[in-house]
């Protein structure tokens, strides 16, 4: 991750955890609710085992869950879209975390295979809240753009 990466696409944003370098004792990385995480968090989910480096995951949106993504290990490319606007982002730097707000088209893909991914989230698991279809993605923003 570029060190001078800014963020473009709507609902997203640049989370950088607090560190603490015990080198060669180990890194300790701190994320609270309400400081560096710009939301209460009620789930964490991670992802490991990525042995396929073809894989593609997520390619869909949430209509109002805030998501946080982090890098633990190894990297990673997270492709973000609000409808309008798209960035790709090398993810490399288990310190920099991405904001994946509400009505963000999300894809990642070109996994090293010591990748682990670590998500928080503002809400339980709900099915509902998900857009897996990338037109309806699409007739969705433009009419709440359009509201
Ligand atoms: P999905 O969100 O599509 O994963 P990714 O975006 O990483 O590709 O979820 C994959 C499967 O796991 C899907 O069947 C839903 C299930 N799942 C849960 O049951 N609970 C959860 O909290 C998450 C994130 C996924």
């Amino acid at each position: 991750m570029s060190p001078r990466l800014k963020l473009r696409v709507r609902n997203s944003g640049l989370i950088r955890l607090q560190r603490f370098s015990d080198s060669p004792d180990g890194n300790l990385f701190i994320a609270e609710a309400g400081k560096q995480v710009p939301f209460e968090i009620k789930r964490i989910y991670f992802i490991n085992s990525l042995a396929n480096k073809n894989a593609v995951r997520g390619k869909h949106a949430h209509r109002r869950l805030e998501q946080a993504i982090f890098c633990l290990n190894g990297s990673f490319t997270l492709y973000i879209d609000d409808g309008r606007t798209t960035q790709r982002i090398l993810m490399n730097d288990p310190a920099c975390g991405i904001r994946i707000g509400p009505m963000l088209w999300h894809t990642m893909s070109g996994f090293t295979c010591d990748c682990v991914i670590l998500v928080l989230a503002s809400a339980w698991f709900e099915p509902a809240d998900y857009i897996r279809d990338y037109a309806e993605f699409l007739r969705e923003t433009r009419a709440a753009r359009s509201a």
